[in-house]
C-alpha cells in the first residue's frame, strides 16, 4: 500500500473501511484471475510501480499467464494509451522474469552457447552462468534439459548450493524441483522455465 493510504487508514479508519469493503465487494462475482488482470490495470494506469509489481505477482500466483497479462494490457490500450504500456512492459523487462522472455511466449529467441557437450557426464547436472543467465544443465539419457535458475514463485536466482543430486530446492521458500523434468515435487505448484537446447559440433547451445 502507498504511504498516502496507510496515513488515510491510519487517519480516517472508518471512511477507508468502508471504501476497502466497497473495493472487495466489486469484485466479488469475478474469478481471481479476471480480478488480478483488473488490478494490474488500474495499477498501470495510476503508474504506481510497487502496486503494479505486487499485482503483477499476485496474478502469476493465481494462474495468470505473461501472454493473458500482455494481452490485458494490449487490451487496456483505449484507456492506458502507448506510453503507460510502455511504462508497464519496462518494469515486467527490469525484473528479468524469465516466463516473459520471448522464446519462453513461443517467440523464436536467440540461440546462445552455453558450454562444452562433453563437459558434463550422461547422467550429471550442474549451474552454468550464460550472456548473465544463470542456468540449470541436466544431461539426460535421453537428451539435455536445460531450465532457467530463477525460482517461479518470486524469481530467487536458485544458487548450485540448492542442487543435491537431481533435486533443487529454493532457498527462499522451499519450493523443490526434479532438474530432470523441471517440474516441482513439493510445495509449489509451478516448475522452472525450460529453454530449448541442442549440441551442435560438441557444443551445448540453449535459446531463449
Ligand atoms: S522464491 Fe519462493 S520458493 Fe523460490
Amino acid at each position: 500500500m502507498s504511504d498516502a493510504l496507510n496515513y488515510l487508514v491510519q487517519a480516517r479508519p472508518e471512511a477507508m473501511g468502508h471504501y476497502f469493503r466497497f473495493l472487495k465487494d466489486c469484485g466479488k462475482q469475478l474469478d481471481p484471475k479476471t480480478r488480478d488482470l483488473i488490478s494490474i490495470i488500474t495499477k498501470v494506469h495510476a503508474q504506481t510501480e510497487r502496486g503494479f509489481r505486487q499485482y503483477l505477482k499476485r496474478a502469476l500466483n493465481d494462474g495468470c499467464t505473461p501472454a493473458e497479462v500482455l494481452d490485458a494490457l494490449l487490451m487496456a490500450f483505449p484507456a492506458l494509451g502507448l506510453a503507460k504500456i510502455v511504462w508497464a512492459v519496462d518494469i515486467i523487462l527490469a525484473l528479468d522474469l524469465p516466463e516473459f522472455q520471448p522464446a519462453a511466449l513461443g517467440a523464436a529467441g536467440q540461440w546462445h552457447d552455453v558450454m562444452a557437450a562433453d563437459a558434463l557426464d550422461a547422467g550429471a547436472v550442474t549451474r552454468v552462468d550464460c550472456d548473465g543467465r544463470g542456468l540449470f544443465v541436466h544431461h539426460g539419457a535421453d537428451g539435455w534439459k536445460v531450465f532457467d535458475s530463477r525460482c517461479p514463485h518470486q524469481t530467487t536466482n536458485i544458487p548450485h548450493l540448492a542442487l543435491q543430486g537431481t533435486t533443487l530446492t529454493c532457498p527462499k521458500h522451499e519450493w523443490v524441483f526434479d532438474v530432470r523434468t523441471g517440474q516441482c515435487t513439493a510445495k509449489g505448484d509451478r516448475g522452472l522455465t525450460s529453454w530449448d537446447c541442442k549440441v551442435v559440433d560438441g557444443r551445448l547451445l540453449a535459446r531463449w
